[in-house]
């Protein structure tokens, strides 16, 4: 059987990472990885493949970026020549990245079977480019490999048919589970034992220059009770240099280029809080039991509130500095894993995959 796995940005290989490790040990499985190069600087892309062990990419599309349309046509125009020319029996597309959208339509097409890692998540805000991704791409999808049980309940609403559906577990998991033993700090001259990381990239956050600003101005509120690390996102650096924002406690405020996964595991586990609107971290953060605020008004990964450590905060920043001040003083919400995070989802696809007649599998929904 001949698995083609595509990824493209950062949050995709820590999910293809324990996929294709899985496939590797199973016999009678060949693999070809594709990279769409949607994320292409080093500390976006290169240090992921090193850290996470997963091998050189097979085909190298090398799209860069654009905006959405001509990122998902690049890839669309350049991966059917390679689904053309290696004729993969199933294709495994990752998350709700603009790479997994195109390759899913590219598949769909040639009739190229497609197996949807991480199915079934919805905020419900079509506002939300990665919302548009997962909806067409669940459409599209053959097996649908759900990461919670409520994934199920909004694919079947859709009207994906039952038997498609299978809940497997969070693969982000079963990374973040062998690789906690390696994680490292980074160095980060000054930096004490408590401190809140930050990440923020999402346009709803940073390209609106008013929403920005007063993140940021609450961020150097926080700083004069926590220190903060702040790995800064291509976009968020763009956005503000053109805001010509500058922190004011510049001691208290680390912030830093992207992070390798094993420094952001190391800071995860340590930080007393985290303030994020990445769909990962609210995940990781679960899994390590770290309070996470979620600068978001909705999450597609409902279960990290539910069962996890996971709260919503909007924009709302005076709820963000109440949920901080809550955590300071010992007040921070717990949480418990939820089903099947338990380190073995990549196994289950696996067993999924190898076990599936592809050839028979329905194009219907
Ligand atoms: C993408 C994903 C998002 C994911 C995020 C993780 C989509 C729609 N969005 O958003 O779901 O959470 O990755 O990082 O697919 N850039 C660089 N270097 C790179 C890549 C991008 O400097 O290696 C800059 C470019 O200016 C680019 C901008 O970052 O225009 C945004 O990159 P893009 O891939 O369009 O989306 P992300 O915001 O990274």
């Amino acid at each position: 059987m001949h698995i083609l796995h595509v990824v493209g940005a950062r949050p995709n290989f820590m999910k293809v990472a324990p996929v294709h490790a899985a496939f590797r040990r199973r016999v009678g499985v060949r693999q070809s990885l594709v990279h769409t190069g949607q994320h292409y600087d080093a500390n976006l892309s290169d240090i992921f493949f090193e850290q996470l062990g997963i091998p050189r990419p097979d085909v190298s599309l090398e799209v860069g970026s654009g905006s959405h349309a001509v990122q998902t046509a690049e890839v669309m125009i350049r991966f059917e020549k390679t689904v053309l020319e290696l004729k993969p029996d199933l294709v495994l597309v990752y998350g709700d990245v603009n790479s997994t959208v195109a390759a899913t339509l590219v598949c769909a097409k040639l009739g190229t079977k497609i197996a949807h890692v991480e199915a079934g998540l919805r905020s419900f805000d079509r506002t939300m480019p990665e919302e548009i991704n997962r909806l067409v791409t669940d459409q599209l999808a053959d097996v649908l490999l759900i990461p919670s049980e409520e994934a199920e309940v909004n694919l079947l609403r859709e009207g994906v048919a039952k038997e498609k559906i299978h809940f497997v577990g969070n693969v982000m998991i079963d990374t973040l589970r062998s690789l906690l033993p390696q994680a490292r700090m980074p160095q980060i001259p000054g930096l004490g034992d408590k401190f809140a990381l930050v990440t923020l990239h999402r346009p709803s956050n940073v390209d609106e220059p008013d929403t920005l600003q007063r993140i940021l101005h609450t961020l150097t509120t926080i700083s004069a009770r926590l220190q903060i690390v702040f790995p800064v996102h291509p976009r968020t650096k763009a956005r503000i240099e053109g805001l010509g924002y500058r922190f004011e406690n510049s001691d208290r405020i680390f912030a830093v280029p992207p992070l390798g996964y094993l420094e952001c595991l190391a800071l995860q586990q340590r930080a007393t809080v985290v303030v994020t609107d990445s769909g990962g971290l609210q995940e990781e953060t679960t899994a390590l039991g770290t309070p996470c605020l979620t600068v978001r008004e909705n999450t597609e990964r409902p279960v990290t509130i539910t069962h996890g450590t996971n709260t919503l905060v909007g924009t709302d920043m005076t709820l963000l500095l109440q949920e901080v001040g809550k955590i300071l003083s010992g007040q921070g919400k717990g949480g418990r894993i939820p089903p099947l995070w338990d380190g073995c989802a990549s196994e289950r696809i696996a067993d999924i995959a190898l076990g599936t007649d592809v050839s028979r599998l329905r194009r219907a929904a």
